[in-house]
């Protein structure tokens, strides 16, 4: 094990022997590509451990991975390399900025949902080793979830669902809502309306969607939040850092954080949304037996 592993290891484990994280995983979803998950996950999980919470961030579009780069970040390790090459999951978590600790995905594995079930095996024993340790858990997900995919979003506590205003963005969430909905009604979703123009529109969006899935799923979805569009997040992604870190004061940094005392409200109001243990149980279901929820 590296020195890093070693130390982030300590720095885990030391202070939570006594008192074991409830840890909420909440999986970052959208219908069409190119919305703003990765950089609302980036930029989310350092807000929550700016708070206080221990998070980690695991970029699971494998293939398309990329928070790496939009944190600047050189790792030594990634999430292919622990599946491919048995490595463990505290040699390839990096702390990145603010505090965030980061499972890059890598890349040369197509799709990481295509593993033998030795592989699968592996995966959901290294993650099992994360029990109590942090308090969030955010996977950052590739657009759609028609394919395996889709069981690490079912298997998660929560669901956000990305989308802008763009009506093509909107049926694609819809779909994706509607999926997960057939596969796991109880399955807490909630949207969150990226770029949009005004907060009119940002609220109109969501309200619209939520609409829709109350009366077609007869679902209640949560409309979590509207960000705005906002020029300091394609200068950060130039820059290769988070805007909330880059630009705290601006208005998608200031909607962010809003957000996240959402999030966080959420947490601890709901305290009992089924254990870390449960998520792994039915990663393991859906991993190697393709069943579960
Ligand atoms: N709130 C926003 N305001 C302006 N541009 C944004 C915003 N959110 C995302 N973007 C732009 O959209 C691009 C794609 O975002 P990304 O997070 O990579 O999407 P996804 O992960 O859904 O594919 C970013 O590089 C950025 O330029
Ligand atoms: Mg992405």
């Amino acid at each position: 094990m590296s020195d890093q592993a070693q130390n982030l290891r300590r720095v885990l484990e030391h202070k939570d022997r006594e008192s074991p994280k409830k840890t909420r995983v909440i999986s970052v979803v959208s219908g069409k590509g190119g919305v703003g998950k990765s950089n609302f996950s980036v930029n989310a999980g350092i807000g929550l451990a700016q708070k206080g919470y221990k998070t980690a961030l695991f970029d699971l579009d494998i293939g398309m991975a990329n928070v790496d780069i939009l944190l600047g970040l050189q790792t030594s390790g990634d999430i292919v390399d622990m599946i491919e090459n048995d490595r463990s999951i505290w040699d390839i978590m990096e702390t990145g900025p603010g505090g965030l600790h980061i499972a890059a995905g890598g890349s040369g594995l197509n799709d990481i949902f295509e593993m033998t079930p030795e592989k699968k095996e592996r995966f959901s024993r290294q993650m099992a080793m994360l029990d109590g340790v942090f308090d969030y858990i955010l996977f950052d997900m590739g657009a759609g979830a028609d394919r395996d995919s889709f069981h690490f979003i079912l298997s998660s506590h929560e669901v956000i669902i990305v989308t802008t205003p763009e009506p093509t963005s909107i049926t694609d969430a819809y779909a994706v809502i509607k999926h997960l909905h057939l596969r796991a009604p109880d399955l807490g979703c909630s949207i969150l309306v990226n770029r949009s123009e005004t907060s009119k529109e940002g609220k109109q969006t969501g309200e619209n969607l939520q609409r829709a899935a109350k009366r077609f799923l007869k679902k209640d979805v949560d409309l979590l939040a509207a960000l705005p569009q906002d020029k300091h997040v394609l200068q950060a992604v130039k820059k290769q850092e988070p805007f909330l870190l880059a630009f705290p004061y601006t208005p998608a940094s200031k909607a962010l954080q809003t957000c996240l005392e959402r999030v966080a409200g959420r947490k601890n109001a709901e305290s009992d949304t089924g254990s870390y243990k449960q998520f792994i149980g039915r990663l393991k279901e859906f991993l190697l037996k393709g069943g579960g929820r």
